[in-house]
This record gives C-alpha cells, structure tokens and sequence, in this order.
C-alpha cells in the first residue's frame, strides 16, 4: 500500500482530489470495422517482473471512447491519415521525388511498426528517423517537425499497415544497452513529486487520478488521437507531459532519453496488436 500512499501524497501535492478506486481494464473486446480482431490483453513479455498480464489503453477509457476506434468511419486521426496518403506522393524537395518515386506505397511497410523501435548502423531508430532520413537524404526535403501533424500523420499511415499485429520489439543484441537504459529512465523518479513512469503506470493503473482512469501507459495505439487536443499526439509529446505533470525538468522530443524510453515502454507491450492510430480521451 506504501506505493499507493506514495501517489495520494502526491497528487494532493497537485492540488487535486483523488479517488483510489479499484477499477481494472474493463472486458470489452476490441473489433474494429467489425473485422479486425485486436489483442487489448495478454501475457506479459518475461521481462516484466511486476506485471502479469497487459493491457492496451484502450481498455481504460470510456464506452463514448473507445466507440470512436471501432469504426473507421468514426476514428478522427483517419483525415490526418489520410492527408499523410495524399502526401506520400506529393513531390517535394531539391531531387523532384516523392515516397512513391520509390516505394509502391505504405503496405510496402507492413510490419514495420510493430518491430520498431531497433537499431540500424549502431543507431537507435525510431519511425519519425527514418521519414526525416529519407526526405532529407534522397529527397533533399526539409526535415518535417516532430511532433507536427504532417510527420504524426505519415508516421500513423506506415504504423497503419501493422495495425492488429502483435507488437514484438527486439530487446537484445545491440538493442540491450539502449532498453537498459531505457528501463533505467522508466523506474527514475522525477520532479518534485518524485513520481516515476511506474508509480502511475505500474503500481496505481486501473486507479483514478483526476478524472482519469490510469491505463499500463502503454504505446502499441500511437500516434494517437487525443480528444483533449484534437489532433496526433506523438509518443515523446506523451512522455513530456507525463514528466511535467510531476513538475519535472523533461527531455526534449527526439532525444536519446526519449528514443531509449520508447524502446522500453515499447517492449512492455510486446504481444499487444498494435492500435495505430488509436483514439484517447
Ligand atoms: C530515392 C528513393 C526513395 C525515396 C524518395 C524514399 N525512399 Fe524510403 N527507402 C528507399 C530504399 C532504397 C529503402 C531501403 C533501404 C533503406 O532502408 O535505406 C527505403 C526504406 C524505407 C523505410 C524502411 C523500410 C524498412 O522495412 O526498414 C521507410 C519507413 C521508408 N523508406 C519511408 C519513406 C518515406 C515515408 C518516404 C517519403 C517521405 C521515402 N521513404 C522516400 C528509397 C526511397
Ligand atoms: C502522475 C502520474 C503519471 C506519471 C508519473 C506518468 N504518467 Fe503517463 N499517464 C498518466 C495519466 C493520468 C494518463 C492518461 C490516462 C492513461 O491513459 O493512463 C497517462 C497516459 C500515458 C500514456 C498514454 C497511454 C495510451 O494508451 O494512450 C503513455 C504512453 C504514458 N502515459 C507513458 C508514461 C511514461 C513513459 C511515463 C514516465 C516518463 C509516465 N507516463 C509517467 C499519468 C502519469
């Protein structure tokens, strides 16, 4: 209980109330366009020593919210996906190219997002590496801003062709160091709240905070639509706020902490479908 008394203390700290309620994941199914079967729930990777089994974020939120990812038709990141269509062969640049000079199109990368993020050439890589690579390297295009909607819109249109695998994130080999260092950061406590990503996310999810109903914080549905913000949110966008909710100093997006975070909180969703994009509250 310790841990949970941790989080009260803390969140009184913000000037909020909290109800610590004991609501888990809920037991609706995820079946999108009546017929894509998701994995919300799983075992946990072995890795994961606290946790026994995952859940997809989906599971935390409200019936009115999860409605509007089981229908494409309803799903609103599907404009910014497709303005991220239209762009993949619109020309831009010093070399006259577009995406589809070279690539028959986004199913070409069927499966690439649910085995990223790895390492190429001693590197880790993340989506938006490889998009802001190419456009720079053989496009001679400026390099799209991370967290914009051009770049979340073309990084959910690849991540789109995995949706329904099964995530499954290489954690060894040349990957190690950087998931170490990775976990490291997951497990630290920041800002004056001293709150780690696991004091929310590990020890208190299916709890409320605020009005918020804790999920595992897991990855496998971004980018993802935030109703709060009307528009992709990115995987970094999302670390920020959750460190500056505990009023620390954080990483910026693009960084190495954030590229190693995402590979760690990526793994603890190995076996989840990948999501993208997904809708949130
Ligand atoms: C001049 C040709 C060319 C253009 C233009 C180009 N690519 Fe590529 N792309 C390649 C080649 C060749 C590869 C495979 C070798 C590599 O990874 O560098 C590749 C690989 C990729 C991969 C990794 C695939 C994998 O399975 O690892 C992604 C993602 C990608 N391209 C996205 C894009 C996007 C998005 C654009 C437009 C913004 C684009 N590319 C423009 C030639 C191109
Ligand atoms: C003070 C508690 C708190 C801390 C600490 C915290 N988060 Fe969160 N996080 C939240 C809340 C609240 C939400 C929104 C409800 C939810 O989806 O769990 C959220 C949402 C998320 C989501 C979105 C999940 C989804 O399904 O869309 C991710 C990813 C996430 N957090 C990752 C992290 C990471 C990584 C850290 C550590 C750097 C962290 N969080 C630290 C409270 C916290």
């Amino acid at each position: 209980m310790k841990k949970v008394l941790t989080l009260s203390v803390a969140v009184t700290a913000l000037g909020l109330s909290t109800v610590i309620g004991f609501a888990d994941a809920d037991d609706d199914n995820l079946v999108i366009n009546d017929e894509l079967e998701m994995i919300t729930e799983t075992a946990a990777p072995a890795h994961m020593e606290w946790i026994d089994t995952i859940y997809s974020g989906w599971r935390f939120r409200t019936d009115e919210t999860q409605a509007l990812q089981i229908d494409d038709f309803d799903n609103p990141a599907m404009l910014t996906v497709d303005v991220a269509l239209d762009a993949f062969s619109k020309v831009d640049g010093s070399e006259g190219k577009s995406c589809a000079s070279c690539h028959a199109g986004p199913e070409e990368f069927a499966g690439l997002t649910a085995s990223m993020p790895k390492v190429i050439d001693g590197k880790l890589v993340v989506m938006e590496d490889l998009i802001n690579g190419h456009r720079a390297e053989v496009m001679g295009a400026e390099p799209l801003k991370w967290s914009g909607q051009e770049m979340q819109g073309m990084v959910a249109l690849i991540g789109l062709q995995s949706r329904g695998m099964p995530v499954d994130v290489a954690i060894d080999g040349e990957a190690a160091p950087f998931w170490e260092q990775g976990k490291e950061i997951y497990y630290t406590r920041y800002g004056q709240l001293e709150l780690s990503c696991a004091s929310c996310h590990e020890d208190n999810y299916g709890n409320m905070i605020r009005a918020d109903h804790l999920s595992q914080g897991q990855i496998n549905g971004f980018p993802t639509y935030r109703l709060k913000q009307a528009r992709l949110i990115s995987k970094h966008n999302r670390f920020r706020g959750c460190i500056r909710d505990t009023r620390a100093e954080t990483f910026a997006e693009g960084s190495d902490e954030f590229r190693a975070l995402e590979l760690y909180v990526q793994s603890r969703g190995n076996g989840l479908s990948v999501e993208t994009p997904a809708v949130r509250q």
